[in-house]
């Protein structure tokens, strides 16, 4: 579903990927957790194309959305093909980004209405059934203002999922949520994963990774340091910076 090789980001005199390489099967969920400013959001972003990257090539499911030539020199796909190659993806964040001025129910139908050109007629019912998936059809009407930011997130989640994406990332996307209010995010999402959603995850969320996760990625530095079955992952983490930062989660 995704192949990243070599992802290599610069910001500045700052190098944040140094060569970042991760193969995603259909189905698979993969939890990618390390330490501050190593480099995992950037990662992310550069997967859908809210960043640019310096070298590396990625391909979403078998389309090519960048490449580097033999003489060095990045090649993204013509913008319709990157804009087509990246709605396949869809895209939550630590910090919701849900329209303030809009419902929830328009929240949800916005980007079908506008970006795929649907009727609002065909969107409404499959709107209303996300927001049943997400528990949330009590909601309908009601701007964001006046959610938790537990049901935010599930409103974003939704959102992504309106566009029909094959592949769901998350950026953090209890991070910014009370405790009492991770675990309703954490269900929606275990949800997703129990439906066979592809699914790259950034997270603290230890026990997410560990129980939802096929495969947990290590990042540190801006390096991808290992990337192994979530069991394995644990249970016998390999590299010395891998020992060290499960140490310091504990
Ligand atoms: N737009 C930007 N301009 C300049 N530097 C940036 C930019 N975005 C990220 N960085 C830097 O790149 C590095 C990696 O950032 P990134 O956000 O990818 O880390 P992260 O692993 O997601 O960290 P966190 O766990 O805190 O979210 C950091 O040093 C950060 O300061
Ligand atoms: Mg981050």
């Amino acid at each position: 579903m995704i192949r990243a090789e070599g992802i290599r980001k610069r910001f500045g005199a700052h190098e944040v990927l140094k060569g970042v390489s991760l193969a995603m099967a259909k189905g698979e969920v993969i939890a990618v957790i390390g330490p501050s400013g190593s480099g995992k959001s950037t990662f992310l972003r550069c997967l859908n194309h809210l960043e640019t990257i310096d070298a590396g090539r990625i391909d979403i499911e078998g389309d090519t959305l960048v490449a580097t030539d033999a003489a060095g020199h990045c090649r993204y796909a013509p913008d319709v093909e990157v804009r087509r190659i990246c709605r396949r993806m869809g895209m939550v964040f630590q910090h919701f980004n849900l329209f303030p001025h809009l419902t929830v129910l328009q929240n949800i139908i916005e980007a079908p209405v506008t970006v795929k050109g649907l009727k609002r007629e065909a969107v409404v019912p499959k709107a209303e059934a996300l927001l049943r998936k997400v528990g949330l059809s009590d909601k309908r009407d009601a701007y964001p203002a006046r959610l938790s930011g537990g049901q935010k997130q599930r409103v974003a989640i939704a959102r992504a999922l309106a566009m029909e994406p094959d592949i769901m990332l998350f950026d953090e996307p209890t991070s910014a949520l009370d405790p009492e209010l991770t675990g309703e995010v954490l269900r929606t999402m275990r949800q997703l994963a129990d439906e066979h959603m592809t699914m790259l995850v950034v997270t603290h969320e230890m026990g997410f990774a560990r129980e939802v996760a096929s495969r947990v990625a290590f990042m540190d530095g801006g390096e991808l340091i290992e990337s192994r079955p979530a069991a394995e992952f644990f249970a016998r983490p390999e590299h010395p910076r891998t020992r060290a930062f499960l140490d310091s989660m504990l």
